[in-house]
């Protein structure tokens, strides 16, 4: 039977479970997520027609226009402030390798080091702990860079706090939302940039990224990567000068990556026609079940970490997927995360 779109708001959430076909003990979505059924089989589809070449390749580039139209809608921001790369660092070095010689950017010690290195390449990368950031921000920050889901530990950052002070001194805002776009409800526009890597939580290909760059950033920024896709015409910029890029956050645009994007676009919408309320409402309920199961507070995140003695051996032996670090599980809950799943790692863990 064919599950349309349209009907998924509505649908009751074993029925939404059954869009995926993920293998019991799957909680790493913080690693990378799973594609939706269609999703995987709509790449699937192109893909073939590459192999055959039955196809040329004019068709693919609707894809990506839905991605970009998805991703705005997921964030709430206009399509036209929207960019599509590959990689959070790469969009990210779009604005690093353009700021000013001595421009300082304070960040979180643990920050994932895609939202570090670019920074630390360009500018004077200043770190301290999480939850000093907000009050770190002084006159001499010129950007504060920092993941509104920590990879590490699954902390929600205090955004409005980090805003307000960024606000206060003239520093750019920049989020990373590779590890909180697609469960955390977010608007973008309170940022001045937001990236993110659409592998994880987007349940999209390795390869595809996206960023919202509002017209304030933009103007700080050099299109390092310009293209004949970037321009203003993408069909009229195959050869010679001028340079004549769009006017709006396309020109920031790698030209795509037209499979990444094939498996991206049905994969954001599906998202959408969940809504990410429920998403969010669902992952965090599944979370704060393990946790509270395992003698911890709920911490409101989809992604939590527990430190229990032999983990990796016992999640392994009972067959299911997390990351382990130093004796902490992390364990990270999506829409397609089953209470089974949770119940198969709890009996494993306790
Ligand atoms: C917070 C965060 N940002 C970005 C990435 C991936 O970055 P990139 O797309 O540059 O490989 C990860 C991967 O784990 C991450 O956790």
């Amino acid at each position: 039977m064919t599950t349309h779109l349209t009907d998924l708001a509505h649908l009751p959430m074993h029925r939404i479970h059954h869009l995926w076909d993920a293998e019991p003990g799957w909680l790493d979505t913080a690693s990378y997520g799973l594609p939706p059924r269609h999703a995987h089989t709509e790449l699937t589809r192109v893909l073939d027609q590459w192999r055959r070449g039955s196809t040329d390749w004019t068709p693919w580039e609707d894809y990506t226009h839905r991605a970009r139209h998805a991703f705005a809608t997921l964030v709430a921001a206009p399509p036209t402030d929207i960019t599509i790369g590959a990689t959070a660092s790469q969009l990210l070095s779009m604005l690093a390798a353009a700021l000013p010689p001595g421009t300082t950017v304070l960040a979180p010690e643990i920050e994932f080091t895609s939202n570090l290195f670019p920074w630390a390449v360009s500018a004077t990368l200043r770190t301290v702990p999480p939850d000093h950031l907000a009050e770190s921000i002084d006159a001499s920050t010129g950007v504060v860079a920092f993941s509104l889901v920590q990879s590490a530990t699954g902390q929600i950052a205090p955004a409005a706090d980090i805003i307000a002070a960024a606000r206060h001194h003239g520093a750019l805002v920049v989020a990373d939302a590779s590890q909180a776009c697609g469960w955390l409800p977010i608007d973008a526009t309170r940022f001045d940039v937001l990236v993110c890597a659409a592998y994880k939580w987007l349940m999209s290909p390795r390869g595809a990224a996206y960023a919202y760059l509002s017209p304030r950033a933009r103007e700080h920024m050099r299109p390092i990567a310009a293209n004949w896709y970037a321009g203003a015409d993408p069909g009229g910029s195959y050869y010679g000068p001028p340079l004549r890029l769009a006017p709006d956050a396309r020109a920031f645009d790698l030209s795509p990556a037209w499979f990444c994007q094939a498996g991206a676009a049905p994969a954001i919408e599906t998202l959408n026609a969940i809504g990410i309320d429920r998403v969010h409402a669902h992952n965090t309920a599944l979370a704060a079940r393990f946790q509270t199961a395992l003698g911890q507070q709920p911490t409101g995140s989809a992604i939590v970490t527990v430190e229990i003695p032999d983990a990796r051996r016992r999640l392994a032996a009972a067959g299911v997927r997390a990351a382990v670090r130093a004796g902490k599980v992390r364990a990270s809950f999506h829409i397609y995360t089953t209470d089974a799943d949770v119940d198969l790692a709890l009996n494993a863990l306790t």
